[in-house]
């Protein structure tokens, strides 16, 4: 073995965090919710789901090599809506798999083996463990332009352009809601000029679902898009998480799900998808699935839950707000508003690494770049495309990223 990887460009992140030993050190890197005091929070609806799960004595024997079925129902319900047409004609798959990385994972899988030659199509940036998790299945990708630096916004022209000029039947990756990293979603509007493109070139829209109910606080309106498309008759594969919503991160919840054309493709794909999974993981882990499914299906856990996202979903949008605000009475001159238009877990600030050299964090000796400058001089830990996790801000921070930014900025 010639060569070590450099570390993961997010979780790699909090390895450099965690060996900083500054008192003023702050993680923006990874996308995990903290609360003001900057602590992991635990739902209390998780608790409760646990403390019912405890009192039942449940087992802990295999779980089917599709998962729990009452995760799989709930889920599916969760996602496009209890009263589907699809899910009445039996035209949905849904096998729970390891969070959103494991779903699109077997969704990868999927498409290396029964669609060979079909290119996906990744938006230009993406999160970054998505180019890693195609590859690794040996699928090929390719970029549709996304975000327009002048308007730091959506570039709709380009996107619909080079979604266009890819071979009829290539998939296209989109993210549900509260695209990562950028925080710029199409509008509906928008969404349903993608959907035509879609359907005109047989292109299978292939959703990251990681935030439903966490960017807006409305599980309805966060999956509005793939619901949209599904009502129209478009099939689409859907990976979903329960890391964020739930608080679920260690318990890797999540599913793949495929809507199609009719219930005996359905069956088809789940004999497929769960000869995959069997050789990936052979089951999924039982735990998580259950808190879910518990929360979802119980009418009283499951209004508590839609409370508690509501409320970390608000404390997110008030520290967009104060940022913007900091940001606004630091430096007038420049407009900082492209902070309170996106939208979700993170802000795209624009800083950037200038250099095309490999960066580690808090390994170079001077800074060269503004991201650099963030993390040595300021002790801030971000992505180095320039993404920072608001969920990880507390009021109280703040003023002192609002400064760093500013300062990093003139790098
Ligand atoms: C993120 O984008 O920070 C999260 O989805 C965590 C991860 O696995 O990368």
């Amino acid at each position: 073995m010639e060569y070590a990887e450099p570390p993961d460009p997010i979780l790699g992140v909090t390895e450099a965090y965690k060996r900083d030993t500054s008192p003023d050190k702050l993680n923006l890197g990874v996308g995990a919710y903290r609360t003001e005091e900057l602590q992991p929070y635990m739902l209390e609806v998780v608790k409760k789901a646990e403390r019912i799960m405890i009192d039942s004595e449940d087992n802990k024997e295999y779980l089917p090599i599709e998962g729990l079925a009452d995760f799989n129902k709930a889920t599916a319900e969760l996602l496009l809506g209890k009263d589907n047409a699809a899910i009445r004609e039996g035209r949905v798959t849904t096998l729970q798999s390891l969070s959103g990385t494991g779903s699109l994972r077997v969704g990868a899988a999927f498409i290396g083996k029964f669609l060979p030659g079909r290119t996906v199509y990744l938006s230009n940036p993406t999160w970054g463990n998505h180019k890693n998790i195609f590859a690794d299945a040996g699928v090929e990708w390719k970029e549709y332009r996304y975000f327009d630096k002048a308007t730091i916004g959506l570039d709709f022209e380009g996107m619909t352009a080079d979604l266009e000029a890819a071979p009829d039947g290539s998939i296209a990756v989109l993210h549900g809601c509260a695209h990562n990293p950028t925080g710029v979603d199409p509008t509906r509007e928008q969404w349903g000029a993608i959907a035509d493109l879609c359907e005109r070139k047989g292109h299978l829209p292939f959703f990251d679902v990681a935030y439903q109910g966490f960017a807006s606080g409305s599980l309805d309106d966060d999956a509005w898009a793939p619901r949209f498309f599904a009502n129209r008759g478009i099939e689409i594969m859907v990976a979903q998480s329960y890391s964020k919503n739930l608080g679920l991160y260690a318990e890797r919840v999540g599913a793949i799900n495929f809507v199609l054309a009719d219930a005996a493709a359905a069956k088809r794909v789940l004999s497929q998808i769960k000869r995959i999974a069997r050789a990936l993981y052979s089951n999924p882990p039982v735990h998580g699935a259950r808190i879910a499914s518990t929360v979802i299906s119980r009418p009283e856990l499951f209004a508590e839950w839609n409370t508690e996202m509501d409320e970390m979903a608000g404390r997110i949008k008030s520290v967009r707000q104060l940022l913007y605000d900091e940001l606004t009475k630091l430096e007038p001159s420049r407009d900082w508003s492209f902070v309170t238009r996106q939208i979700g877990m993170f802000s795209f600030t624009g800083l950037s690494p200038k250099q095309a050299r490999t960066w580690l964090p808090g390994r170079c000796s001077l800074p060269c770049c503004n991201v650099e400058n963030m993390t040595q001089k300021h002790h801030v830990y971000m992505t180095k495309d320039g993404r920072i996790s608001l969920a990880g801000l507390s009021a109280a921070k703040t003023p002192a990223l609002a400064a760093a930014i500013v300062d990093s900025f003139k790098v």
